[in-house]
């Protein structure tokens, strides 16, 4: 059987010293390769008896108790927090029960499924299997099976451009069936890629992107400041288990209060800033793009706007940038109804959870997260607003707040600095600033 190399068994061989020795039919992933290089590792082709077995590939082990300090208290805010150590699955570990591809489920969806976790590395190729359609990479996991995990895990699955698809919850069963009932749809959704749900980010395995969209939704009456206290304990004790479990993910953090738990995923993780992304600004220009077409009798599309600032009241629509094909806005729709446009987009989440009574959006925040993915996935040189820890662009630093940015494979590639009216640039700063005073109220990563 051919063995899979990925980034952990170069890492594995850079400690010993000593060369990495693979077999006639081996696959080294690319990222293995040049990781490789960059550490000066020789990859050297042996015989497959004289490997010794301690050489086997593994994924990145995870122990640790830290997460057992917080046993229990997260037990009904949607997402899995056992108080047991933590441990990255190996590549022998059987599939959870009722695990899409596990064995018993049986069907092509199992074959589909790759045989080993160190296959899920970025830019690693799945060997055969797939059929001759174009090839699927990585693994997409989403952390929360709830509406917003639920759209996002399903927008990344129809997209069909990753091996696998993984929904984690507390709940296990919900995730699993969830799973289940997605990869259903796949002949309707023309996709192969397999789709699994599980308990911990731990039985997810390593992956390339992590959304992390647990945590409390608002209800009546809530802002989305009043959930800082209980999700930043929650978002905090996951991006530490992701960093471990997943060490080259990028994260992309939808749990509210969105700026301020990005910022608190980013410190707790201990991932570069380059890795840890918010997911907010492609919901709220769409948002606005949407509510100006209704206006307009226009295809939301053609509307092009960018949403920047805070996911919340301090939200900037810079309303100089906003066209339709290629027309100011005005041409469109009267000035009070643009402004009016741009209030109703600022408090569309709020609308939402006030229609909804329980709970808030899904739809649209689930297919923002998966747009950002699959920007990435894909390396597409969009520009789109996220939420990126400002780099002294736009005379805002230190703190996370939607920018124009491009993404690319590992996460943000640039912040793209647009022209602004000085009201505009103002309004971003203001907002920056904003942020920066909520975080005293969010518990520092511990
Ligand atoms: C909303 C949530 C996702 O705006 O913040 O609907």
């Amino acid at each position: 059987m051919s063995t899979v190399w990925g980034t952990s068994d170069v890492d594995a061989a850079a400690t010993r010293g000593v060369a990495l020795r693979t077999s006639p039919g081996d696959v080294v992933t690319p990222l293995a390769r040049d990781r490789a290089q960059e550490l000066g590792v020789a990859i050297t082709s042996a015989d497959a008896l004289d490997r010794p077995p301690s050489s086997a590939p593994s994924v990145s082990s995870a122990t640790t108790d830290r997460s057992s300090s917080t046993s229990g208290s997260g037990a009904t805010a949607g997402i899995r927090r056992n108080g047991s150590p933590q441990r990255a699955p190996s590549p022998a570990t059987p599939l959870p029960p009722g695990s899409v591809g596990s064995p018993g489920t049986g069907g092509p969806v199992r074959s589909m499924r790759p045989p080993s976790p160190a296959l899920f590395r970025r830019g690693a190729p799945l060997p055969g299997g797939l059929g001759s359609g174009p090839s699927r990479t990585g693994r997409a996991v989403v952390v929360g099976a709830g509406h917003v995990g639920m759209i996002a895990g399903m927008r990344l699955a129809d997209a069909d451009v990753f091996g696998e698809v993984v929904l984690v919850d507390i709940d296990e069963g919900r995730a699993a069936g969830i799973a289940l009932d997605l990869q259903h749809t796949a002949p309707l959704s023309d996709f192969a890629t397999c789709v699994r749900g599980v308990g911990s980010v731990e039985d997810a395995g390593p992956a390339d992107y992590v959304v992390i969209t647990a945590g409390r939704p608002r209800q009546p009456g809530m802002s989305r400041a009043d959930l800082a206290g209980t999700n930043a304990e929650i978002v905090g004790d996951l991006a530490w288990r992701v960093a471990a479990t997943s060490p080259h993910a990028v994260i992309v953090v939808v749990t509210n209060p969105l700026d301020e738990m990005t910022q608190h995923a980013w410190t707790s993780s201990g991932f570069p800033s380059s890795r840890v992304l918010g997911m907010a600004g492609v919901l709220d220009t769409a948002r606005f793009q949407a509510l100006i077409a209704l206006d307009g009798g226009v295809r939301a599309p053609a509307v092009d706007a960018i949403a920047l600032g805070s996911h919340g009241e301090e939200m900037v629509i810079p309303l100089s940038r906003a066209t339709h094909d290629g027309r100011s806005l005005d041409a469109l729709v009267s000035p009070g109804r643009l402004n009016a446009a741009v209030d109703r987009a600022r408090g569309s989440g709020a609308e939402v959870v006030g229609l909804l009574k329980t709970g808030s959006a899904f739809m649209a925040p689930g297919t923002s997260a998966a747009r950002m993915v699959l920007a990435m996935v894909r390396d597409s040189d969009e520009v789109m607003s996220a939420a990126v820890l400002a780099d002294g662009s736009y005379g805002i630093r230190d703190v996370y707040l939607g920018l124009p940015v491009r993404l690319g494979r590992s996460g943000l590639r640039e912040i793209v600095t647009i022209p602004l009216t000085p009201e505009e640039l103002a309004a971003l700063r203001e907002a920056g600033e904003r942020i920066r005073r909520r975080l005293t109220a969010v518990p520092e990563a511990s």
